[in-house]
């Protein structure tokens, strides 16, 4: 394994103290010289404490994200923005009805997209992001199926934003808060492989014995695109922060 790919830590909440510091370091450093942070956000349970640690940096350490601009990693098709379950929902919910972001800095794809409309709208969000100057920070969950954003596995290195069929495994694991999975979306808009690469620094997050099977593969496994997390091996600037129970499988 590289040297520095993996750290552990007893607990989530450490890691994410770690990982919270970080960014406030750069986003402050950022902000000193004149510069946006270009962070890329991830949604599900696992960023939630990273979360909750980013908006007590912000009450009780006066950390400002003014100059801070998002894009989150995906979003699923066929629902509403303001859908319970959509991840502008979530994203505004657990982040960034919290913070002093300003509302044109965030950009997630869009749920609602005519079939026509999607190459279009994914090549804008490329851009957006190429305009932003790239994403300095990105941050990662890892679903039991490998993957990074909805980057299922058959995922190219090189894949960039696009509409992806999710695995049903995926589904499955989002049945209960969709309250069933006939309720589960067929599709999302994703981020690819190659756009999320080209992030200057990344940080996947995992919690719990649950994860330590597919974080294994993605770690000690052979680079493929059966497991597009297994792609940050190769990256310069990739780490893997994991509480005990998701590093219980490694060698
Ligand atoms: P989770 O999802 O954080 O809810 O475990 C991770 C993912 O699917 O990327």
């Amino acid at each position: 394994m590289k040297v520095g790919l993996v750290q552990v830590f007893s607990c989530p909440e450490d890691a994410v103290r770690k990982l919270a510091a970080e960014v406030a370091e750069l986003i402050r450093s950022r902000a000193s010289q004149g510069f946006m942070t270009v962070l890329g956000l991830a949604t599900g349970n696992t960023p939630l404490p990273f979360y909750r640690e980013l908006i007590r940096l912000h009450r009780e350490e006066g950390l400002s994200f003014e100059t801070v601009a998002t894009f989150n990693l995906d979003e699923y098709l066929g629902l509403d923005r303001d859908h319970p379950e959509s991840y502008w929902t979530f994203m505004h919910r657990n982040l960034f009805d919290h913070l002093d972001v300003s509302p044109e800095n965030i950009h997630l794809p869009s749920g609602r997209l005519r079939d026509e409309e999607i190459e279009a709208h994914c090549a804008a969000y490329e851009r957006a992001i190429r305009e932003a100057g790239g994403i300095d920070f990105q941050l990662l969950g890892i679903g039991r199926t490998g993957h990074i954003g909805f980057n299922e596995p058959g995922s190219s290195k090189s894949s960039r934003t696009r509409r992806i069929h999710l695995d049903p495994i995926t589904r499955e694991d989002a049945a209960s808060s969709f309250g069933g999975l006939d309720h589960v979306p067929t599709h999302a808009i994703t981020m690819g492989c190659g756009t999320i690469l080209e992030a200057r620094r990344i940080v996947l997050l995992a919690w719990g014995g649950h994860k330590a099977a597919i974080v294994k593969e993605a770690v000690e496994g052979t680079v493929n695109d059966q497991v597009s997390a297994s792609f940050l091996q190769e990256h310069p600037n990739a780490c893997f922060y994991l509480d005990r129970g998701a590093a219980e499988a490694l060698d």
